[in-house]
């Protein structure tokens, strides 16, 4: 199949549409536009002074013409709304509805993903970057919270029945996580399924708030100021505003040779996150199941590596054993005082250091996943993402 970044390489019928379809709205001529290409479908373009705006196809976008959930119509409405709030949001240019292209205001050169997992390169991460984005994030919630006309706007998979059933799956999938790191400690896996359990509920507990579907460190620009700025808005869900913040504030370097998983939501975030008015035991209690899941989802691939999607993961996160390792450590961090929390993090700190003793030579504890819990198809991968894109695949190259 032909990509579209061979097909950029010549004049081809999309080259010169975009082209055109860019030139017309920016007033340069299309030869002197200057084409990158950013992702599937995703452009960066230059004119001549260097200033960029950003193109996409939106290609799923014909599955849902015509319904309320339409991803070009949620798009302009919702991003128009946020921007004209002061929302840090990319302004969208214009929109193609006869194409499904949009254009829209370019608001940096890095993702939030991109920028964690070349920190060495870069001057230390001021402490900021995790308030801001805890700021930005619970400005999107406040602002869109204000607009009951968008609720209509939910995508299938996106309403707060679905959510409950992706937390019931979430949460057997962190239970499976328990078994196989704790598996040789039966008291100690007993202490933390009971704070699991109490975890999970008091998140269910919570009201979710609508916002976007697509919450992931790669949907976060950041601009040379390091300021970020959140994209994709074209599919709305119902979700918990914790668990959007934990997924844009972690990144998860899939694709990258020595990825990792970074944690930008430090201290000053957490206590950002209290000043906006959150609960930060709500966001410790979020990250413990989401990083749950990050085990579930390598004990699974390690236990059968030949599965179509063990291979995707594997590929993806490439060093399971090192994977593990740091999952184990940033589980191991408390986040708030709360009790059950801290607990929890404890256990599977002393314990996971145990299995990963074992690493990386064997194939993992000599035992397999109990139960069925994660052995089927559950909602660990929509848990870590529930992108439509998926969440393994190569990274941005913005
Ligand atoms: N407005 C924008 N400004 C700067 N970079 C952008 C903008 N929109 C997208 N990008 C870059 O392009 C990448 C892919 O765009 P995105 O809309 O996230 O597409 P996808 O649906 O493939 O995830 C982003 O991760 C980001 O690096
Ligand atoms: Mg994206």
């Amino acid at each position: 199949m032909t990509s579209y970044a061979s097909t950029l390489a010549e004049p081809t019928a999309l080259d010169s549409y975009l082209r055109g379809w860019v030139a017309a709205r920016c007033g340069a001529a299309p030869a002197a536009l200057q084409i990158r290409t950013l992702g599937v479908g995703v452009w960066r373009l230059e004119r001549p002074d260097g200033s960029p705006v950003v193109a996409k196809h939106h290609l799923f976008r014909a599955l849902t013409r015509g319904t309320a959930w339409d991803h070009l119509d949620v798009e302009s409405v919702v991003l128009g709304r946020l921007h004209a709030s002061g929302c840090p949001v990319p302004e969208l240019l214009a929109v193609d509805p006869e194409t499904d292209f949009a254009l829209y205001e370019c608001v940096g050169q890095t993702t939030a993903d991109a920028y964690a997992q070349t920190a060495a390169s870069h001057p230390p991460a001021p402490d900021a970057l995790g308030a801001r984005l805890v700021r930005g994030c619970q400005h999107l919630h406040a602002v869109l919270a204000q607009q009951r006309d968008l609720e209509a706007r939910v995508a299938p998979g996106g309403e707060a029945a679905a959510l409950r059933a992706a937390w019931t799956e979430a949460a057997a999938a962190a239970e499976g996580a328990l078994d196989w790191w704790l598996a040789a400690a039966p008291r100690a896996r007993r202490a933390a399924g009971a704070a699991l359990r109490r975890i999970v509920a008091a998140c269910a507990a919570a009201p979710p708030l609508l916002g976007s579907a697509d919450y992931n460190a790669r949907n976060v620009v950041l601009d040379e100021q390091l300021q970020p700025h959140f994209i994709e808005f074209a599919t709305l869900s119902w979700d918990w505003p914790e668990r959007r913040l934990v997924q844009y504030g972690t990144s998860l370097g899939a694709g990258w040779p020595e990825g990792r998983f970074v944690n930008l939501l430090d201290e000053s975030a957490r206590q950002a996150f209290a000043r906006c008015g959150g609960d930060p035991v709500l966001l410790d209690y979020h990250h413990v199941v989401f990083l749950l899941n990050g085990v579930a989802l390598l004990a699974r691939a390690l236990q059968a590596p030949a599965t179509p999607r063990a291979r995707a993961l594997l590929a993806a996160w490439k060093h399971p054993w090192q994977r593990l390792a740091q999952l184990c450590a940033l589980l191991g961090e408390p986040w708030s005082d709360d009790a059950r929390a801290c607990s929890l993090r404890r256990l599977v700190r002393e314990h996971g250091a145990r299995v990963l003793a074992a690493a990386p030579d064997s194939p993992g504890p000599d035992r397999p996943l109990r139960g069925s819990r994660i052995s089927g198809p559950s909602g660990a991968e929509a848990l870590v993402s529930r992108s439509s894109a998926p969440v393994v695949g190569p990274p941005a190259t913005a």
